[in-house]
């Protein structure tokens, strides 16, 4: 595929205006809920004194300083760890919930909604001045079985009408909290048989190819101002795989916007398993591209995967550190990122302990909830 020609009107995005009026809410609860704690930082919050143990503030107060926002995703059962949920107020101005907005976990049954795992991190986020960000509304796994069931048989008009009620119902019941979200993840699949790359997913059978178009207009249509964002792993591979990823997503994205469909943001997952090779200019090219049809980047899902090396721990850790900054710098090379989130904040808690339950270093805090290798490597080449 050619390039994309940059765009002359770009699509709508979150107005600035939208924007500051979403900060003054966040001020104007800050002001009730929270009237002593802090000065205001530029996440439009206010920021927490930060923990005594640790000299330097978080990298949420670092990176609001610059007018960044850093974030993590969490669990609501994690708060009940004291010393986690103390370290997540500490460095995170965004969280993700990691889990409790899949519809598994919002969708016990065809009739019912339960938000218990949401309100927790809501609150929480409340009480620590952080904001939510959406993730996912359109997935391929962490599907209710009767999601499954019921779309295998259903018409395209009623498979249709489960997907907008989803969305429209979810958006409207969490935009107090929720002002960006992840509408589709990991639609393309280089290895699909289809030309398009579209992966083979529940949705795609039941709806066709116009699934991804429908669930961002339903997102639009139910709350106007959101920020609704396309995400996706691996675009940064210099492999072949990565290299079918880029082209198409940025094909499918293309296509998108040329058809008016409301997609503000492209989410880079950035899950980084350093014994792959990073595409260099390949990549660059793939954002620039991006950034010309209007899309703004962030990296939503940033994690370390690197026990499976040989060597020395510290020989380890000195190369995944030196694979992440040339990671931050393809990724800045040509604008700065606004956004970072990493998935998890602390080793502890990390989804990757699924496959190796001792494995470190892959997340800005140790097991132990210290600064690790990470944290540094991110206020250096992120933050400055
Ligand atoms: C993962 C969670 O971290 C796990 O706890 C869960 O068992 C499976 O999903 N890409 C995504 C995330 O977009 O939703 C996934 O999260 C990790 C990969």
């Amino acid at each position: 595929m050619s390039p994309p020609a940059c765009r002359l009107t770009a699509p709508k995005k979150i107005s600035r205006r939208d924007a500051l009026r979403g900060f003054a809410r966040g001020f104007a609860q800050a002001a009730t809920t929270l009237p002593l704690l802090g000065l205001l930082n530029a996440c439009g919050e206010l920021s927490l004194s930060h923990d005594r143990a640790f000299r330097q503030p978080g990298l949420r107060e670092k990176a609001a300083r610059e007018g960044k926002r850093f974030g993590a995703a969490a669990q609501s059962w994690q708060l009940d760890d004291p010393g986690f949920a103390r370290a997540l107020a500490r460095e995170a101005c965004v969280m993700t919930p990691e889990n409790e907005l899949k519809w598994d976990a919002l969708r016990p049954s065809p009739e019912t909604f339960d938000y218990g795992g949401y309100e927790r991190l809501a609150a929480f986020a409340d009480a620590q001045d952080m904001a939510l960000r959406g993730h996912a509304l359109v997935w391929h796994e962490s599907n209710p079985a009767w999601l499954e069931d019921a779309l295998k048989s259903a018409r395209r008009a009623e498979a249709e009408k489960i997907l907008r009620e989803h969305i429209t119902r979810v958006t409207r019941k969490t935009q107090t909290h929720i002002q960006e979200w992840d509408v589709v993840n990991e639609a393309i699949d280089p290895r699909s048989s289809r030309k398009d790359g579209l992966r083979e997913t529940l949705w795609l059978r039941a709806l066709g190819n116009t699934y991804i178009a429908s669930a961002f207009h339903a997102a639009r249509e139910a709350v106007p101002g959101l920020k609704l964002v396309y995400n996706d792993y691996g675009l940064e591979r210099g492999d072949g795989y990565g290299e079918a990823k880029r082209k198409a997503v940025l094909r499918l994205l293309d296509r998108l916007l040329a058809q008016g469909v409301p997609v503000h943001g492209l989410g880079l997952q950035s899950h980084l398993r350093v014994d792959r090779p990073l595409g260099g200019i390949a990549f660059t090219d793939f954002l620039r591209q991006a950034r010309c049809l209007g899309l703004e980047i962030s990296v939503t899902e940033l994690d370390l995967r690197y026990g499976h090396l040989s060597g020395g721990a510290e020989e380890k850790d000195a190369f995944a550190q030196d694979y992440l900054r040339e990671y931050l710098e393809l990724v800045q090379q040509d604008a700065p990122l606004g956004s970072l989130l990493t998935w998890g904040l602390s080793d502890r808690y990390s989804w990757l302990r699924q496959e190796d339950d001792a494995a470190r270093g892959m997340l800005p805090l140790d097991a132990s909830l210290e600064r690790a290798a990470m944290w540094e490597t991110l206020r250096e080449r992120w933050l400055s």
